[in-house]
């Protein structure tokens, strides 16, 4: 299947994945896990939603999490690199008649929320209070160190038209996953903005819905860690798939569910994709180191798991790709 060309000059400028909205049904019970256990840093709290961030960050927040009566994620944000460029989004999205509005959101300047083509509620802004930074102030580094928010996967429905979407948005492509043969369909996408890997991925599947969100941590160790953490404080079953190391991205990552269901990823040690003529890597779906580099298939939620939308509905993929599930 075509492979999206680069576009250097998009409509607006998004600079990076930024914070992600999840709606939880018990915020003390999140937090035992999100800050107590993984480490994350609480920067504000009110009676229904709490706002957290990692080290690196200078951004007030990049995970929030409301109260909510049913699991789901609200919205995916990105900022983007002026306030001119939240018109020229608002521009853009209206264009092609697609749902956006300017939204009052705590603790950020002007917000654009938007409804991709796909269902998928989206976010962009340019101004965020800022915080200090605590890169260096170790004592604050906690459970498994996250650095900052790394990025996006979210399950499409229809893959191929979520890719040159995305790509129309300047999303580029540095790695992705095909079925063998002649007409093989592309089954998983790994889009970036920021210059590594990826901000935002997409995975042929029953959607949309959010399939992970990902904090960047130093090192592998980090994320031994937090296993032995997990194992040995209540968390045991809440470790989905990993440890291990991609093949795709060549990250070290371990999956984590949260206790309404909600992914995380840690990802460590990927590499750079910013040069102009950085070409895309193609996987066989059938190639069991595109998973996992040393072979270890993923179990079947892995693939069937996410978090819905809000109350969009979810619709079933185009196609079944034919995946490596572990038995
Ligand atoms: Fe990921």
């Amino acid at each position: 299947m075509p492979l999206p060309k680069h576009v250097f000059n998009p409509p607006f400028n998004v600079v990076r994945s930024s914070h992600v909205v999840l709606g939880v049904t018990d915020l003390a019970r999140s937090l035992a896990f999100y800050e107590e256990t993984l480490g994350l840093r609480v920067e504000d709290k009110t009676a229904d939603a709490v706002y957290l961030r990692a080290v690196e960050e200078r951004q007030h927040h990049s995970l929030v999490l409301k109260k909510t009566s049913k699991p789901s994620c609200e919205c995916l944000c990105f900022k983007v690199a002026s306030e001119e460029d939240l018109d020229k989004a608002a521009a853009f999205f209206a264009a092609k008649g697609l749902r956006n509005a300017f939204v009052e959101v705590p603790h950020q300047g002007r917000t654009l929320r938007v409804v991709d083509p796909f269902g998928m509620p989206v976010e962009f802004y340019f101004q965020m209070e800022k915080r200090e930074r605590l890169l260096q102030l170790y004592s604050h580094y906690k459970g498994v160190h996250a650095q900052r928010l790394d990025h996006f996967n979210v399950f499409a429905p229809e893959l191929q038209d979520a890719i040159d979407f995305y790509a129309l948005l300047g999303f580029r492509m540095t790695e992705y996953t095909e079925e063998d043969g002649a007409n093989g369909r592309i089954i998983a996408a790994w889009m970036h903005r920021k210059g590594n890997v990826h901000d935002l991925a997409f995975t042929n599947g029953k959607g949309p819905r959010l399939h992970h969100l990902a904090y960047w941590v130093p090192s592998p160790i980090n994320i031994i860690h937090i296993c032995d953490v997990m194992a040995s404080s209540g968390y045991l079953t809440n470790m989905e798939r990993g440890p291990g190391r991609h093949g795709i991205s060549n990250a070290f990552f371990l999956y984590v569910r949260d206790p309404d269901g909600h992914r995380t990823e840690f990802y460590a040690s990927d590499y750079q994709t910013m040069d102009p003529d950085h070409e895309p890597l193609r996987w066989s779906v059938r190639d069991p180191r595109r998973q996992t580099l040393w072979g270890q298939p993923a179990p079947r939620s892995w693939f069937e798991e996410g978090s819905v939308f809000g109350d969009q509905p979810v619709r079933e993929a185009l196609f079944k790709a034919d995946v490596i599930i572990a038995a």
